[in-house]
């Protein structure tokens, strides 16, 4: 019995079919074994058979295939049920501008949408189609909603397209398809050891966004963090077995499954909530950008445009030095820290000032990594240790700094059974 990872990978009525056939090839080369999925438009383009012969799999082309279940055992019950369930992935290749509306808008009228909605597996979309659609505001808007709801979209290429215009429209690179798949199936843990629920019995409370100072009714003082770090940390965390306390300063995500989410705005209610809920937590991961400083008053009114106007502000509480302060012993605290310069001279001494177990140092003054970007690289510092974390998916550093914690943990417990 083959021991690959199985994938689904869907093809929808586009020009760009064909270049799934290269997709599901490449997909094997790198280890995994795709079964696919067609929608009905999508078989004019492209012969069911074709990928059967490749994949050694039955096509699955219907809802109400008279085949369905029917396939030497590999299907049975409700199928599109079973699709969604036993896949490590979906992968939508090429996605249509109609597909892509269907999955955004919750529409399950054929196979492919309902195993869509179905499936808890990472999506991983490959748009496909003419310029103007793809530049078109109802795409546009389908796509971030799919992003919001934590859809991987392969982002299309510029080029001639099939119309005979040039833009942006241009199925991606089969290998960039492939590589999003990798990407997104590592940070599921799919893809690497599967990672045991390390974490049962644990207490973690995250935080997670930027803090927001009002100025007057109507204007504040924020910064850049996207807090998809932090929801990543607490998903993951959830994932490896942990009770999840999530709080939040305000971000556009939707909490994680499974966690308890505390949401706040300013520095001094994430200070109120992080410290009535640290009795309960083992360990602390403070990922949120808090604002350094607020105003010293908030004007009650807003403020009138009126030449040139100096802002007096006043320090917040360092709510990390705080916590660190007031723990229970035991209880393990990892601050994150992002730096734009001196990287690593300054997370050490950022370690050793806020006293906490560990420190996430990050480089912010990239596109690639920090905030509001998807992916992030850094340093896991500890008093002894120094543990570079490559540049990966937030999702996959979740994990990898996770992985760093659980075992700090298992050696600190390890002397009390003894
Ligand atoms: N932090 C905090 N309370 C604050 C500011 C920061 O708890 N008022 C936490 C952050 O959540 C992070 C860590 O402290 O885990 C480091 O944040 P950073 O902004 O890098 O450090 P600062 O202490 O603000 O130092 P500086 O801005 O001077 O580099």
């Amino acid at each position: 019995m083959s021991e690959r990872v199985k994938v689904t990978v869907a093809v929808t009525g586009g020009i760009a079919a064909y270049k799934a056939v290269e997709v599901v090839r490449q997909l094997q080369d790198a280890g995994f074994d795709p079964h696919v999925v067609m929608t009905r438009a999508a078989t004019e383009f492209v012969q069911p058979l074709t990928f059967a012969a490749i994949t050694g799999h039955k096509v699955i082309t219907s809802l109400w295939s008279e085949d369905a279940g029917a396939s030497g055992g590999e299907m049975s019950g409700i199928e599109h049920i079973n699709e969604a369930q036993t896949t490590a992935a979906l992968i939508v290749v090429p996605a249509t501008a109609d597909i892509i509306a269907k999955f955004a808008n919750g529409i399950a009228d054929d196979f492919l949408t309902t195993t869509y909605l179905a499936t808890t597996a990472p999506v991983i979309v490959a748009p496909a189609m003419n310029v103007n659609m793809w530049n078109h505001p109802a795409v546009q808007l389908n796509i971030a909603t799919l992003r919001t709801r934590g859809v991987h979209i392969v982002e299309p290429d510029s080029g001639y397209l099939a119309c005979g215009m040039v833009g942006g429209g241009r199925l991606a690179e089969e290998s960039s398809i492939v590589a999003a798949v990798a990407e997104a199936l590592a940070s599921t843990g799919a893809a690497r050891t599967p990672q045991p629920g390390d974490l049962a019995g644990e207490t973690v409370l995250v935080t997670a966004g930027g803090t927001r100072e009002p100025i007057d009714p109507v204007r504040y003082i924020g910064n850049r963090s996207s807090g998809k770090m932090g929801y990543a940390l607490a998903a993951e965390a959830h994932r490896r077995g942990a009770r999840v306390i999530l709080v939040s300063a305000p971000t556009s995500l939707a909490a994680p499954a499974g966690c308890d989410r505390v949401c706040v705005t300013t520095a001094e209610q994430m200070r109120a909530a992080v410290l009535e809920r640290l009795p309960d937590a083992s360990i602390v991961i403070m990922a949120a950008a808090v604002s350094d400083y607020r105003m010293a008053e908030v004007a009650s009114q807003k403020l009138k445009r009126d030449g040139a106007r100096t802002l007096r502000l006043e320090p917040t509480a360092d709510i990390l030095h705080e916590l660190v302060e007031r723990k229970r012993p035991g209880t393990f605290v990892v601050g994150f820290a992002a730096e734009t310069e001196n990287v690593l001279v300054n997370g050490r001494a950022k370690l050793a000032r806020k006293g906490v177990d560990a420190l996430v140092v990050n480089d912010v003054s990239g596109t690639a990594t920090g905030f509001d970007s998807d992916s992030n690289a850094g340093v896991f510092l500890t008093p002894s240790q120094e543990i570079e974390l490559p540049l990966a998916a937030k999702t996959e550093m979740s994990a990898l700094i996770l992985d760093e914690v659980a075992a700090l943990r298992a050696a600190t417990r390890e002397p009390a059974r003894t």
